[in-house]
């Protein structure tokens, strides 16, 4: 990040974050107000919080903070969208209803979310005159890929209605980015400090932490044999800030990664030696369940073509970062 960094503080960007009250939303706006930008952010709270933004601008100086500024909306709502984006440089779009779950239960409110939404943010961000457009695809586009690495060139076979939406978005992408640098990230499994505790649709490292605070056992859905490329938020943020600045015209899509897998065993072997480290005490050692409807078997990226082209390069190691985690976790009592 430091030659961005370098790069960013000499030259001051206006950017637009869509989801920023979320998990990786928060993560852009605090990064990008360090780095001296002027940041307009759009939350409609469906799953985001006030307190991730609190948390988010809390170490910055008075002048930091002046360049922000907060819009209460709905990317459902084209109006809100095209307020959103005037007078906007760059658009970081990271706003949708996140979980293969909640995607069944409600298949419509998923479409209206990620691919209305989508298509109301890129619709605005052209009209607008943005000179690029990131957006959050996932790693749920590929389905099952079995265990070799996924190129973005791998087959798409969305297994839930959550990666429908974001395979159309993608899509969407491709025939309506001609005249601007519109760029898909395909995340592989983020985690990291403000993913929400509470939710039954977060991510894994936070269920489990959260279980493991309040005296509970993990829950291991199947074997404990799937495996995830785990990438920490940070350099999430990195890769979508070098995207922004690629510069090209039309539609890119990249995974976002660290090229290594773990098993959901490995993992929870890892956090619980962390965790016993931190806190002294003896985590619980997790139940089994049966597999879970939509949940893929592997799934591990190439993350060649965002290290060529991007210069993406994650910094985090998978026990730095849940390192960093599990600090926050027990800073904020969370889980409990
Ligand atoms: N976290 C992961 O592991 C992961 C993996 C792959 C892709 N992604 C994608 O990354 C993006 C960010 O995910 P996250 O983990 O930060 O999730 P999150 O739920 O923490 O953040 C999503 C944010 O979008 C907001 N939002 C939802 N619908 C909205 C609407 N109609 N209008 C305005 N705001 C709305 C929510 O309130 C929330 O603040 C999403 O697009 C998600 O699909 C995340």
């Amino acid at each position: 990040m430091t030659e961005i960094f370098k790069e960013m503080t000499s030259k001051r960007y206006r950017w637009a974050v869509t989801g920023a009250a979320g998990f990786v939303g928060s993560h852009l706006v605090e990064s990008l107000l360090m780095m001296d930008q002027e940041v307009v952010a759009m939350d409609n709270f469906l799953s985001g919080r006030v307190k991730n933004l609190e948390e988010a601008t809390s170490k910055l100086t008075d002048a930091q903070r002046q360049r922000f500024k907060f819009m209460e909306g709905d990317i459902r709502n084209y109006d809100d969208c095209l307020a959103l984006c005037k007078g906007v440089d760059m658009v970081l779009h990271q706003a949708a209803l996140v979980s293969v779950p909640r995607s069944f239960d409600d298949p419509l409110l998923n479409n209206q979310c990620n691919v209305d939404g989508f298509l109301n943010v890129l619709l605005a961000a052209k009209a607008s005159g943005v000179k690029s457009l990131v957006y959050a695809s996932s790693a749920a586009v590929y389905g099952d890929g079995g265990e070799n690495a996924l190129k973005e060139s791998s087959l798409l076979n969305p297994k839930s209605p959550y990666a429908v939406s974001k395979m159309t978005d993608e899509l969407y992408a491709q025939v309506l980015s001609e005249d601007l640098n519109v760029v898909g990230l395909r995340y592989m499994n983020v985690y990291g400090p403000r993913q929400d505790p509470g939710s039954p649709y977060s991510g894994v490292i936070t269920i489990w932490l959260s279980r493991i605070a309040s005296g509970n056992e993990p829950i291991i859905y199947g074997d404990g044999k799937n495996t995830r490329d785990f990438v920490y938020v940070k350099d999430v943020v990195q890769a979508n800030i070098r995207a922004a600045l690629l510069g090209a015209q039309g539609h890119e899509v990249f995974n976002i990664g660290t090229g290594r897998s773990v098993t959901l065993l490995e993992l929870l072997d890892t956090i619980r030696d962390l965790y016993q480290r931190k806190t002294g005490t003896n985590p619980p050692e997790g139940d089994f369940a049966p597999f879970r409807k939509g949940d893929v078997r592997f799934s591990k990226a190439d993350i060649s073509k965002a290290k060529e082209l991007l210069g993406y390069d994650p910094e985090y190691s998978l026990r730095e970062g849940l390192e960093k985690t599990i600090e926050w976790f027990i800073s904020k009592g969370a889980g409990k």
